[in-house]
């Protein structure tokens, strides 16, 4: 019986919310804190917690199949070598967003991307920011940094960093301002490209399947109500991402009861829109699983 390698970070931005997804999805494991490998108990999938930026290769290596890693990583890995058919993105998952940009410093007098021509960008992603740029028709000089890339332009290394941006926290400690978005990027499910053989596919669709209901889960709110039987058509119009909601009469009672699960944001507004035709006693409550 094959089993399956998933790669997650081991500490930092994603760890934790892969743990949890990967959780959500039913997976068990005999974990130790300080051990890398984590081995799945009820399910044949085993984790590997590396450094993030680890992931896409040992992907293209073949040590894992499956791993937890953000879009920006991936895609510098993939244009570095030059593997974007052998790498598979499976699936945003919605968590991990930031955005790859340029900053210069305060007062450097670069304000927009004319002005970075003869400059040095320095940065932890020389070939997505190099490709990024050349497609806007920029080709600064890449100074490339493992690290503490925020610090280079007050060492006089380069003029301008190129680096991930979350909060704008470190930007903002070092004096630097966002200049230019390249990428928005998120946490994603990637896998290598090709067969994996039947056993392994077999996990992974299995896995993906839950993971779609995981997924689907979250963004999902089950709304239960009561409401004049001649408000139905209206109430179903108001209830987000609904079309045929779950009726059932009242007893002793012209009202009917509505239950439906909403697939879109549930904000205070539809439950004052759904008030204002006639609807009372609105509960909205959380999906914890779903399969389709
Ligand atoms: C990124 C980036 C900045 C910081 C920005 O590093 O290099 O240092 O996050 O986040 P902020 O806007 O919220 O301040 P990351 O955490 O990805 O570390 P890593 O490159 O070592 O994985
Ligand atoms: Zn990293």
């Amino acid at each position: 019986m094959s089993r399956l390698r998933v790669a997650i970070q081991k500490s930092g931005r994603l760890s934790e919310k892969s743990q949890e997804l990967l959780k959500n999805c039913g997976l068990r494991f005999a974990r130790s804190k300080d051990k890398l490998f984590w081995y799945g108990q009820d399910f044949p999938v085993d984790l590997l917690l590396v450094r993030d930026d680890d992931i896409p290769r040992l992907l293209l290596d073949g040590v894992c199949d499956l791993g937890i890693v953000g879009e920006n990583i991936a895609s510098e890995v993939m244009l570095e070598r030059e593997s974007e058919q052998q790498m598979k993105r499976f699936r945003k998952l919605g968590f991990g967003h930031c955005r790859l940009s340029i900053a210069v410093p305060e007062s450097s007098g670069i304000s927009s991307l004319d002005d970075l021509g003869d400059k040095r960008i320095a940065t932890s992603y020389p070939a997505l920011t190099a490709y990024l740029l050349r497609e806007k028709g920029v080709t600064p000089q890449i100074v490339e940094l493992s690290g503490s890339v925020e610090i280079a332009p007050s060492m006089g290394t380069a003029d301008a960093i190129s680096d991930l941006v979350s909060t704008g926290t470190t930007l903002r400690a070092n004096h630097l301002v966002e200049m230019e978005v390249l990428y928005e990027s998120q946490a994603a499910l990637y896998g290598r490209a090709g067969d994996p053989g039947a056993e392994k596919q077999q996990l992974m669709e299995l896995l993906l399947s839950r993971l779609e209901g995981v997924m689907q889960a979250a963004e999902s709110k089950y709304v239960m109500l009561h409401a004049p039987r001649d408000a139905l058509e209206e109430i179903t119009e108001l209830l987000p991402g609904v079309e045929h909601p779950s009726v059932m009469p009242l007893e002793g009672s012209d009202r009917i009861a509505v239950h439906a699960v909403c697939g879109e944001t549930v904000f205070w507004e539809h439950l004052e829109a759904l008030k204002a035709v006639g609807a009372s006693a609105i509960l909205v409550l959380p999906v914890e699983k779903m399969l389709a």
